[in-house]
């Protein structure tokens, strides 16, 4: 797709995966606007928007008048979300109002003021639960593990709904773990490995909770190129992977290997978290591909590489009270 003079809209455009897809687009020529509440919980960080060429809408897709941000939109890509997994059994309607009814009524306006965008939405591989085997496609069975697998779900199926009753194009991904510069690093709010990279960054030791768990990690920017590319592939749900699976342990290891240093210590994994954990996963993400071309191309190695040389710089700017 040619992005010159699109316009773009991103969802979540201050948080991680947002800004990432805002700074590619962007980049590629598109006319970029952000519509995000900033919400001091979640990945959002005015950092993230550092060299961004965009128009920021500061607003809440649960309340706020949408038309003026979406008028005119050739594409959507909605990445807005509460995505804690534990804070969505602490507070489950607070997840559905962001994921739901934020997602809803982000639907009901561009009907009025997109009617023709097409959309990427960004889903979650939560959504399958404990894999019965891996790796896992699209067909897997929907297990929800936690209230957020949920919200998501609900977000998905009323894009899809938007597809099959008004025709508009929809490609939801369903995401692996993702990480790269942006991510949230105070706390594992967001992801485990932000901690982790904090705490490297500290030099104090990060804990491992199981450690033989796999995860198969994509590095932001491959997965910014995955959502452009998106917008070529027949709409319909895909799986969206990243790297070849590792070990928690190994990933432990390899962090403090790039670092040059680096302690962490092996725990069981809190009862509360075990709960909901979902133990291994691996994408099968050959439809995707296959639709495509697309691939990652940031080797685990490097992308952590990159990951540690941003907040390197930056990590003052990713502890305070953000945003
Ligand atoms: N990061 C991952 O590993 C991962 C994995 C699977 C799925 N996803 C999905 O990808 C999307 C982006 O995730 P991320 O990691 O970039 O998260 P993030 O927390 O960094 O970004 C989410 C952004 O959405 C904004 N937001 C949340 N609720 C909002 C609302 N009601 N109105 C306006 N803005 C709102 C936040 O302010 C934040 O900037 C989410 O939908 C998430 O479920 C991410």
């Amino acid at each position: 797709m040619d992005w010159r003079d699109k316009t773009l809209v991103v969802t979540g455009g201050a948080g991680f995966l947002g800004s990432t897809i805002a700074r590619l687009a962007a980049a590629r020529g598109a006319r970029v606007r952000i519509i995000d509440a900033f919400l001091p919980e979640t990945g959002a960080n005015a950092a993230n928007l550092e060299g961004v060429a965009a128009e920021i809408h500061r607003l809440d897709l649960r309340h706020d008048p949408l038309e003026t941000a979406l008028a005119g939109a050739e594409a959507i890509v909605h990445c807005a979300a509460q995505i804690s997994h534990a804070g969505s059994e602490a507070d489950p309607l607070g997840d559905l109002g962001h994921n739901a009814v934020g997602t809803l009524r982000l639907i009901l306006a561009a009907r009025e003021a997109a009617p023709d965008a097409a959309v990427v939405h960004a889903s979650t591989r939560q959504m399958y639960g404990r894999a019965r085997s891996l790796p896992v496609a699209e067909d897997h069975p929907i297990e929800p593990p936690d209230a957020n697998a949920v919200s998501k779900w609900a977000a998905e199926q009323y894009w899809l709904l938007e597809h099959r009753l008004r025709g508009r194009p929809v490609v939801s991904l369903r995401l692996t773990n993702c990480y790269g510069p942006g991510l949230r690093v105070k706390d594992a709010r967001q992801t485990f490995l932000g901690i982790w990279i904090r705490r490297v960054l500290e030099g104090e030791p990060f804990e491992v909770w199981g450690g033989e768990q796999t995860r198969d990690l994509a590095y932001g920017e491959d997965v910014a190129e995955a959502f452009l590319a998106a917008f070529s592939a027949p709409s319909g749900i895909y799986n969206l992977g990243g790297s070849p699976p590792v070990s928690l342990r190994a990933l432990a290891d390899l962090l403090v290997a790039v670092h040059g240093g680096g302690r962490y210590q092996v725990k069981e994994m809190p009862p509360e978290r075990a709960k909901i954990d979902i133990g291994s996963y691996v994408a099968d993400d050959s439809r995707f591909r296959a639709a495509t071309g697309w691939a990652p191309r940031v080797p685990l190695e490097e992308g952590l590489a990159r990951t540690l040389a941003w907040y390197r710089d930056r990590l003052p700017l990713y502890l305070r009270g953000q945003p």
